[in-house]
């Protein structure tokens, strides 16, 4: 059975834990190890983390699939919000799912969750930044009827990438 646990500070250590391993998982074949550690020092540290888990406009859930914690999500409302802020919108700023968990539906229903939160939250859409080359992630986001909106430049580490911003609207 899937149940998802808000996240608060009783949870740094697993979260940690999980980011470092997914973002490694994801994004190490493709970049420096330089640039891979610059970001976990900024980003994925105990005080970095704890800044996030204080901010009451990001929400962090872990996912678990009976008691196997499978991946987690990280939404932002409102100034949270990076790079683009619409009042009216919830950014999907992570969402992982561990290598093992992989294409077995846990991503969809970790979608299906950030959607129910923003419906109750009464935004009108969603949306997220995408790395181009990322074409596991944009088909699945295709098939969930995101759009593509425009791109933008992010850096990782100390190499600028360009992300696609997608957006699905609830109307
Ligand atoms: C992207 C991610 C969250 C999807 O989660 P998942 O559990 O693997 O996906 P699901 O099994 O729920 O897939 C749902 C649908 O999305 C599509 N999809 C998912 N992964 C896909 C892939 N790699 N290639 C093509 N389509 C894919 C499929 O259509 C799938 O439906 P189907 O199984 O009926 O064919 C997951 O693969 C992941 O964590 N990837 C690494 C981290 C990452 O890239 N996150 C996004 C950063 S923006």
């Amino acid at each position: 059975m899937i149940n998802f646990k808000k996240c608060g500070l009783e949870d740094i250590e697993t979260l940690k834990e999980i980011s470092i391993k997914t973002f490694v998982d994801t994004y190490g074949e493709d970049n420096t190890e330089k640039n891979m550690s610059l970001y976990i020092q900024s980003s994925l540290t105990d005080e970095a983390l704890t800044e996030q888990l204080t901010n009451s406009d990001s929400l962090f859930y872990l996912m678990f699939d009976n008691e196997n914690l499978v991946g987690y999500l990280k939404l932002n409302i409102e100034k949270a919000q990076s790079k683009i802020y619409d009042e009216d919108s919830v950014e999907i700023e992570r969402i992982y799912v561990l290598d093992e968990f992989q294409h077995r539906g846990f991503g969809q229903q970790m979608l299906d969750k950030a959607i129910e939160i923003a419906k109750q939250l009464d935004k009108g859409s969603l949306w997220l930044a995408v790395w181009e080359k990322n074409n596991g992630a944009i088909s699945f986001y295709h098939k969930n009827h995101f759009k593509q909106v425009e791109t933008i430049t992010f850096i990782l580490g100390e190499t600028p990438f360009t992300g696609l911003v997608m957006k699905k609207w609830f109307h």
